[in-house]
């Protein structure tokens, strides 16, 4: 086994699911939330629905609805940064949702993945 260095130690993921996870953009999740790996952020399937989620080293799952409070474009996943990027006005988010960059002022809805089903 070699290790790819675009893989972080620990994730447990097949060559298909990698690949998806690092292109950063998906046209539709193709992931579930539970494939997510630690370390790991993109755009998942939860509970029927296509929301953006992280997983820390800890295994601990950040959620956040991918609306953009700016203007509701979606916001993709930047593998390079860990953060939610819009790609209509430049607003970016933390993993928690809270904003990196404006125009928006209010950060991305938080999903409670344990809780809202
Ligand atoms: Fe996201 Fe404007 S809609 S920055």
């Amino acid at each position: 086994f070699k290790a790819n260095p675009s893989i972080k130690q620990g994730a447990k993921l097949n060559a298909d699911t990698a690949f998806e996870l690092v292109k950063g953009k998906l046209e539709s999740a193709s992931v579930d939330l539970e494939q997510l790996s630690p370390g790991k952020g993109g755009s998942v399937k939860w509970n029927g629905k296509t929301i953006g989620a992280y997983r820390d080293e800890t295994g601990k799952v950040l959620a956040v609805d991918l609306t953009c409070t700016h203007m509701g474009c979606e916001c993709n996943w930047n593998e390079s940064e860990n953060s939610w990027d819009c790609p209509c006005h430049g607003s970016r988010f933390a993993v928690d949702g809270e904003v990196l960059n404006g125009p928006a002022l209010k950060p991305l809805k938080v999903i409670d993945t344990e809780k809202d089903r």
